[in-house]
């Protein structure tokens, strides 16, 4: 089936991949002349395990194609997928004017019937909009004999298992009420969907409203946890203890009730905000929601706060061993890390950091450059040499089984402070180590 995508960010270019990888004819759509030529040349912009072989070989075997001429792309597919930027404007709202540059361009180029599949997490009603304004140019055409439907289908991957997220989805949520529509979509996903029906059938609005529904219940899991946390130290509890009593019961369930530094990334902080003020624009205020957020933000200072105090206030002049810089494992992202927040506040407070992060270094040289006040470290060996105190803020594997021993001997203070609960405080104390994690005694 001919598709084409618009917009190679995550969404677009792993969807775009794997649509390929099942036999789709796909060609990719960007306006960045330097994104579209180096996919040509099979270099991948972002770091996803398992996206770069995908790209190469679907690439070389002719079924994904990337251009900058938005014209031909429009006529190449009967799918036309939305994939573009919802990025927050000033307010939090989601800044629509790539979702509605894209309506542009199908509208003006559009001709034959088409289906156009909004992937983006667009409010609830962006769908309704890209219609009218598709309608409006076919009006002034005089081209209203083309037939289109606009179809939600937001996604749900993750980033460090986008690919296989994609390629095993645990649901296709597709929102229309057309049933011309169904049936292409049904086709175009049938490879997905085959040994039992992952795909949920619904009206556009309520698609679109089920993705920020999903985050926004998973980020206030998290919050929650994290509320938990902060006060099972003041009961002298054990946090994890409590998470592996709560998730045994089916309804609560083990994932995302890990305590943390809070959640970061591209997604959640975005997507509560925007629903806050979607809530906002129909005079409803959210205030589960704005609980859900401020909660995560002081969370992102609590290890921060446990350093701040260990030291007594007096940080200045000192040095820090930072494990992890990504938001979470397996990718380079750091939108919104806690790692950034905490760096920000220890150079503030005149500390200086020794990182390192097996993926987010080079993203982390490209957010702050070069300072006299960080080092990007080639090991996290090397991170800890000399280092007044370590502080984990990302749970990579790499980080959780460290030699104990060479981490007191290397350390000045034989101390650390985990943010993501990597280890065993028994263990830790048999080490000679001293160990603060997030809800569980010192
Ligand atoms: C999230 C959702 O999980 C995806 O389903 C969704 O498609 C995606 O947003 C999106 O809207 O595009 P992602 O942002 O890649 O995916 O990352 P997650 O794995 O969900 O983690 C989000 C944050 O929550 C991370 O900072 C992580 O450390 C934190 N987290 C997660 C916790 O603090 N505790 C947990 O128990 C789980």
């Amino acid at each position: 089936m001919n598709l084409t995508v618009f917009g190679i960010g995550y969404v677009g270019l792993v969807q775009a991949a794997v649509l390929a990888e099942v036999g789709h004819d796909v060609v990719c759509v960007d306006i960045d002349a330097d994104k579209v030529k180096r996919l040509n040349q099979g270099i991948i912009p972002i770091y996803e395990p398992g996206l770069e072989g995908l790209v190469r070989e679907n690439h070389a075997a002719g079924r994904i194609r990337f251009t900058m001429d938005a014209a031909a792309a429009v006529k190449h597919g009967r799918i036309l997928m939305s994939a573009v930027g919802t990025p927050p404007g000033d307010d939090g709202s989601a800044d629509l004017q790539y979702v509605l540059a894209v309506a542009e361009i199908i509208g003006r180029e559009m001709d034959g019937p088409k289906i156009v599949v909004s992937k983006s997490t667009v409010p609830v009603g962006t769908c309704d909009r890209i219609a009218s304004r598709i309608a409006e140019i076919l009006k002034e055409r005089a081209r209203e004999d083309l037939a289109f439907d606009v179809v939600s289908n937001p996604e749900f991957l993750k980033e460090g298992s986008a690919v296989a997220d994609c390629m095993k989805p645990d649901r296709i949520i597709v929102g229309t009420s057309s049933q011309e529509a169904e049936k292409v979509i049904r086709e175009l996903y049938a490879p997905f969907n085959r040994n039992h029906e992952r795909m949920i059938v619904m009206d556009v609005r309520s698609a679109e409203f089920t993705k920020y529904a999903a985050n926004c219940m998973l980020a206030t899991k998290i919050s929650f946890m994290n509320e938990m946390s902060s006060l099972a130290e003041r009961l002298d509890a054990d946090v994890e203890e409590v998470r592996r009593g709560i998730g045994s019961d089916p309804r609560i369930g083990y994932d995302f009730i890990y305590p943390g530094l809070g959640y970061g990334g591209s997604c959640f902080p975005k997507d509560v905000r925007a629903l806050i003020k979607t809530a906002e624009g129909v005079s409803f205020d959210a205030r589960m929601l704005k609980a859900v957020e401020e909660r995560n933000n002081e969370q992102k200072s609590v290890l921060f706060d446990k350093v701040n105090r260990y030291f007594k206030g007096d940080l200045e002049g000192k040095t820090f061993a930072l494990w992890g810089l990504a938001f979470k494992p397996n990718t380079d992202d750091m939108r919104e890390a806690p790692s950034r927040v905490l760096m920000e506040a220890l150079w503030q407070a005149g500390a200086a950091v020794q990182a390192f992060d097996p993926e987010a270094m080079q993203e982390c040289q490209n957010i702050y450059g070069q300072r006299d006040d960080l080092l990007l470290c080639g090991t996290k060996e090397a991170a800890l040499r000399g280092a007044d105190a370590l502080l984990i803020a990302t749970e990579w594997k790499v980080f959780r089984a460290p030699s104990f021993d060479m981490m007191r001997e290397a350390l000045k203070t034989p101390v650390v402070f985990d943010g993501r609960n990597l280890y065993d405080p028994k263990i830790m104390a048999r080490y000679g180590l001293e160990y603060h994690s997030i809800g569980r005694k010192a």
